[in-house]
């Protein structure tokens, strides 16, 4: 049989391109840098702990001696922003969720600490929410048997005030009420707070991928699920509805949440807000890749470097991710 030979437009021959890796390097349209990576941490309300989360291999609950050792360790791979969740004191969790206010919580203490030891080489994040100190574990106050979005309102700036104060560079609304991003910025102006930034979860679905997390933070919801404040699953325009309004409110940062199933969501929020995008690698897609990896079902690097590129080719600016330590120190990126 002869052989065949490509002619004409056959000319064209991508793989030129392709050929070494130094090439490959050179026409890379994707790169990920350190500065890009936010590592999310679970803060105990204690000086010195360390738990292991069953559910996400490599990651521990910490009291704030702990992670105060561990971010300097962090800083020094280059991942120079944090983002804080904290548990409340053992038998403190209510109906209104007071503690996630207290101004010597776990996430206030560690806010203070850290930026107390590295100041402004580090940012420091805050998820504002209540679900880790309701004693239903939902995201906002129950009325009459339903999540009541506008009572909701004061506990969750009051909790985002409390984080400001303590010194908190961003806070990250993560509770899906509606109205929230406006009443926080305007809060954080009238205490004098004016130089913190917002960071929106803008377009957090309700995901079956927050399960480990919810181990993590203790804050699966007692009764019901999350359906009736966090978005719908098949949702796409929604997701630009909702990053459009919480611009509007103010927010400094938009968040879109699962990262891997939506990637045409952070595409299409891309293209629709020229705000900082972030999107958020939750724990159900960090501990897939870990479960697999420990079965010798895939190869840990190869795959964590993929879905990142993926999280930043559709359009992701900032990367929160569980990954980023090892993705650093292991040099898979
Ligand atoms: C709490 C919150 C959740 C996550 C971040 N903030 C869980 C939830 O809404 O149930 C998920 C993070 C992850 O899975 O890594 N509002
Ligand atoms: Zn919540």
């Amino acid at each position: 049989m002869r052989e065949l030979t490509i002619t004409g437009p056959g000319r064209i021959r991508p793989r030129r391109l392709r050929r070494t890796a130094a090439m490959r390097d050179l026409v890379a349209e994707t790169r990920i840098s350190p500065d890009q990576f936010i590592l999310p941490h679970f803060v105990l309300p204690v000086e010195r702990a360390e738990e292991p989360v069953p559910s996400m291999p490599g990651i521990s609950l910490m009291g704030v001696e702990n992670l105060l050792r561990q971010v300097e360790s962090d800083l020094a791979l280059g991942i120079r922003s944090v983002l804080l969740f904290g548990h409340p004191v053992q038998g403190t969790k209510s109906p209104g969720g007071e503690a996630a206010a207290d101004a010597q919580g776990a996430v206030q203490q560690a806010v203070t600490r850290l930026k107390a030891a590295f100041g402004d080489s580090l940012v420091v994040m805050t998820d504002v929410c209540l679900c880790s100190y309701t004693d239903h574990g939902h995201c906002g106050i129950i009325e009459g048997g339903e999540v009541d979005n506008d009572r909701s309102l004061r506990p969750l700036v009051e909790t985002a005030l409390s984080h400001a104060r303590s010194g908190a560079d961003v806070v990250a609304p993560s509770d899906m009420m509606d109205g929230r991003v406006g009443a926080i910025r305007d809060a954080l102006d009238t205490e004098g707070l004016g130089g913190v930034a917002v960071l929106a979860y803008s377009a957090k679905y309700a995901s079956a991928y927050y399960g480990p997390f919810r181990d993590a933070a203790d804050s699966a919801p007692a009764h019901g699920d999350r359906q009736s404040y966090q978005m719908d699953c098949r949702n796409g325009l929604e997701a630009i509805r909702e990053a459009e309004l919480d611009e509007s409110e103010g927010a400094d940062m938009v968040m879109v949440k699962p990262a891997l199933a939506y990637l045409d969501v952070i595409a299409a929020v891309r293209s629709a807000t020229t705000l900082p995008l972030a999107a958020y690698n939750v724990s159900g897609e960090y501990s897939a890749v870990k479960a697999a990896a420990a079965n010798g079902w895939l190869d840990e690097a190869r795959v964590v470097r993929e879905n990142l590129m993926g999280i930043r080719r559709a359009g992701a600016d900032l990367i929160i991710t569980y990954h980023c330590r090892d993705a650093l120190r292991e040099k898979w990126l």
